[in-house]
């Protein structure tokens, strides 16, 4: 619907314009892998694409880290959404991409699972970014944005709260990317994360016989 195709287009420029420079993993092209990996998997379990690609493009805009609360991040996704999609048949549709964004963060792995296929779908998009080689370069710019040490031998498993300040980015990987391919919601991202998974082991493994000095062994 040609519609919907603009609508998607205003996402994007009110999206890169909120974002702008951010170099905390929540830049326009972590949100564009997002979009697209949501319509990927739109497409393989019949979910509504056209909810999908929106609460992709939108996911981050309510992010806490880049507002004063989540609600007031929350509050600017909404007037966006009553601004661009107005009309009575439009109101299940901007519900639903509110609660899709509002519930779908980490969240230390404490919120409730998702209702709808499109909120799984879009959940599980957001996760699969967040694993692979695309997660473990992500998580070491968000840990050298936040001045992060990467690793302190021994440090990496005392079990210091979740997004403690002290942690290293190693920690990260056990903390929550490790996780990630058990949380899955659809079929088709199980599969994926499951290569995803295989990546992050293959290089922590290696990280640690680098950082030994050990990896010239039996080579
Ligand atoms: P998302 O966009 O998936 O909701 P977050 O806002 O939790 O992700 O984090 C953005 C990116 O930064 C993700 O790739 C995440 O794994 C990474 N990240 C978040 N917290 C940390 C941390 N403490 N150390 C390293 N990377 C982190
Ligand atoms: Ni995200």
């Amino acid at each position: 619907m040609e519609q919907h195709k603009m609508v998607i287009k205003q996402a994007e420029l009110f999206v890169r314009e909120q974002l702008g420079s951010d170099r905390s993993g929540h830049d326009w092209w972590h949100i564009d892998r997002v979009r697209k990996m949501a319509l990927e998997l739109a497409g393989l379990e019949g979910a509504d694409p056209f909810v999908c690609e929106l609460a992709a493009l939108l996911h981050d805009v309510a992010d806490e880290k880049l507002n004063e609360s989540k609600e007031a991040g929350l509050e600017k996704v909404d007037s966006w959404l009553s601004m661009h999609l107005s009309g009575n048949p439009y109101e299940p549709v901007i519900s639903h991409i509110r609660s899709i964004i509002s519930t779908m963060s980490y969240n230390g792995g404490s919120n409730p699972p998702m209702t709808t296929l499109e909120g799984k779908v879009v959940q599980d998009a957001d996760r699969l970014d967040a694993i692979g080689a695309i997660g473990i370069a992500r998580a070491f710019a968000y840990g050298g944005s936040k001045g992060r040490s990467m690793h302190e031998p021994g440090k990496d498993f005392t079990g210091i709260s979740y997004r403690s300040e002290e942690n290293t980015t190693v920690h990260h990987f056990y903390e929550k990317l490790l996780k990630l391919k058990d949380l899955m919601n659809t079929e088709h991202a199980r599969r994926l994360a499951q290569k995803r998974h295989q990546v992050m082991e293959q290089f922590l493994e290696q990280f640690y016989k680098e950082w030994e000095a050990v990896d010239g062994r039996n080579a």
